[in-house]
């Protein structure tokens, strides 16, 4: 069969050794004659995974054990909109949002159930297409929870507030696609289905010192202390989403970290936007310098050549182009296991499509 050209938002691309790697460990896992997905979470070989995978976070972060936890959880992101709040958020306290979008309008709304949320600023009024960059923060903020990378609409940012306040943030679709300073957060989440492994577990690091300060009493698996003291096992943990994940955060470290994914996506990014503002049959659909290297959104600038260009990329093999579902047009994710010459394929058709439509 032809190489398929996975452009999926999620759950995203993963790479090929790393499936292979767990497609053996179903079967026989640490030569145990046994499969991952028969053995006990508490058997000395996953404790092992667990305590690595963690390990492999905080290396890649650059963050320090003695200053942050690793936990990786269940209940997808989605859970996380409610954890937040009900673990950092004082009784009398204010948490503080910017709405990028449908992700962190939907963290909004669980805030809401906890407590005082306020929402600093908001791209909702040009459905989405940039970052909020001047309004300012409160002293008095509790943390300010923002989304890094915005999914469905494309748009992510590139340099990340200003602020004394606690920042918190979902990187659910671009976490370990760049360096950055991550002991600049207070809380960063991610769910794994996109860079890092499978859906079925999510990833949460946490500054240990803000932990407890709320007030409240919280329901068990809510409670992140309770994780932390469970080591991610106080029930019984995803095992295949964490294997996954630990393979995946190697095949990270091994190949050259964050430094060389930044580099590998940058180049990803530039070639796609490139043919994006230079072909005639296309426009991209976010505000330039907010532009999402993860996820490129785009519409066709004659969209009664709609069918034409599905047909196109179907031929071309390229899969899962198509825009979300809420707000249409098309989509180029390029997760970090997505190759380069995967968005060559996809430009070289979109010359194509020029020459024969244009
Ligand atoms: C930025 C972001 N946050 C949160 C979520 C929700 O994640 P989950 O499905 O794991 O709850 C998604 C899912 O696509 C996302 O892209």
């Amino acid at each position: 069969m032809a190489k398929v050209h996975n452009f999926s938002a999620g759950p995203g691309i993963l790479p090929q050794e790393v499936l292979k790697q767990a497609s053996e460990a179903v079967l026989n896992f640490d030569n145990l004659d046994l499969s991952l997905l028969e053995i006990s979470h508490r058997s000395a070989s996953f404790e092992r995974v667990m305590a690595e995978a963690r390990a492999l976070v905080l290396e890649l972060m650059g963050l320090s054990a003695n200053e942050y936890e690793v936990l990786f959880l269940q209940g997808g992101a989605s859970t996380q909109f409610y954890m937040v709040p009900l673990n950092l958020l004082p009784q009398n306290g204010t948490a503080a949002y910017v709405n990028t979008g449908e992700w962190a309008r939907r963290a909004i709304k669980e805030a809401k159930l906890v407590g005082n949320t306020k929402v600093l600023a908001s791209s909702e009024e040009e459905n989405f297409t940039y970052i909020p960059k001047e309004y300012d923060i409160p002293a008095d903020i509790d943390y300010l929870h923002i989304t890094s990378n915005n999914t469905i609409f494309g748009t992510q940012y590139h340099t990340f507030p200003e602020t004394t306040a606690t920042l918190v943030c979902d990187m659910s679709s671009d976490i370990f696609s760049r360096r950055m300073d991550f002991s600049r957060f207070g809380l960063i989440y991610a769910g794994a289905q996109k860079n890092m492994g499978p859906a079925g577990t999510t990833l949460v690091v946490v500054r240990k010192d803000l932990l407890g300060k709320t007030g409240r009493t919280l329901p068990t698996m809510l409670d992140y202390q309770v994780h932390i003291k469970g080591g991610s096992m106080y029930n019984t943990p995803p095992v295949f989403a964490i294997y996954v994940s630990y393979l995946t955060l190697l095949w990270l470290k091994n190949n050259g970290g964050l430094e060389h994914m930044e580099k590998v996506n940058r180049e990803k990014q530039e070639t796609f936007y490139a043919e994006v503002d230079s072909n005639p049959m296309f426009k991209g659909t976010a505000n330039p310098e907010d532009r999402s290297w993860m996820n490129a959104t785009f519409v066709l600038t004659q969209p009664a050549l709609d069918e034409q260009f599905a047909a196109m990329i179907k031929e071309a093999n390229i899969s899962q182009l198509k825009g979300h579902r809420s707000v249409g047009g098309y989509r180029a994710s390029m997760y970090n296991a997505l190759p380069l010459e995967s968005v060559k394929v996809l430009t070289s058709v979109m010359k194509e499509f020029a020459v024969k439509f244009g």
